[in-house]
């Protein structure tokens, strides 16, 4: 059965770009713009604590001017909780943030913090917005995810995407027997982080993912591809893995 697997295309990194001289070249809201024309189906954007790459200012004109979802990466804070109710995005992902970190390293720990994030999945879906966890793709993190009430999990890929060997074929296995158990127990599959041309393909044949958020190395790719051709690519790898 055909199935389409989703690209939400995350623009975090053009902003990278754009702050590392201050100005407003380039735009990532141009960006988005370029994606929707190369048929991406949502775009995602990270709004750190520190705003480290995307600004408010963005998630304004992101808003505004771009017709696709916008699936919104926060941290699980009353402040970002506080933004995500005044704009209402399509989606917001639920992450974890240590501002020494360089990316998202490792998944939330909701079995940990079931307490503080209950409410807070609550708020956002009471406000019409789709929640998502991002996880590592562990049952406990399942079961902690359903028993608060996420509808969806987005299983951290990055620990697959760093192994080499043996040890890549078992962080595979890992993920396509969560994403198993996530549909068994009613929960949308997402998944993400430090996928590239080498290894979607793997990931976009595992049936129960429907959705992929791909930024990094979609934005570095464009420097030698454009992003157009670049998200037509991965699109394309996705689509004959998954298909
Ligand atoms: N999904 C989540 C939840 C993330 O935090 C990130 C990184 O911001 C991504 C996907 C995309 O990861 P990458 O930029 O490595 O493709």
């Amino acid at each position: 059965m055909h199935r389409h697997l989703r690209l939400g295309v995350n623009i975090d990194h053009v902003a990278t770009i754009r702050n590392a001289r201050g100005g407003s070249h380039p735009d990532p809201v141009r960006a988005a713009g370029l994606a929707a024309k190369a048929g991406a189906d949502g775009i995602t954007a990270h709004l750190r604590e520190d705003r480290r790459h995307i600004s408010d200012e963005d998630i304004d004109r992101l808003m505004a001017e771009i017709r696709l979802p916008l699936n919104l990466e926060m941290a699980a804070t009353p402040e970002m909780v506080a933004i995500a109710i005044r704009h209402r995005p399509h989606a917001a992902c639920i992450v974890p943030e240590r501002r020494e970190e360089r990316t998202t390293e490792g998944g939330l720990d909701v079995v940990r913090g079931q307490q503080t994030l209950a409410p807070m999945v609550a708020r956002l879906t009471a406000a019409g917005i789709r929640v998502s966890l991002f996880i590592e793709p562990e049952l406990t993190q399942l079961t902690a995810a359903v028993a608060i009430g996420a509808p969806v999990v987005e299983l951290h890929t990055g620990a697959y995407c760093d192994a080499t060997g043996p040890a890549r074929d078992r962080e595979l296995t890992r993920l396509a027997a969560a994403a198993v158990q996530a549909h068994a127990m009613g929960l949308e599959c997402h998944a993400g982080h430090g996928l590239g041309y080498d290894t979607v393909s793997a990931v976009a044949a595992i049936p129960t993912i429907v959705e992929l958020n791909i930024g990094h190395f979609l934005i570095g790719e464009a420097i030698f591809d454009g992003l157009e051709h670049a998200i037509a690519r991965m699109q394309a790898l996705m689509g004959r893995a998954s298909s």
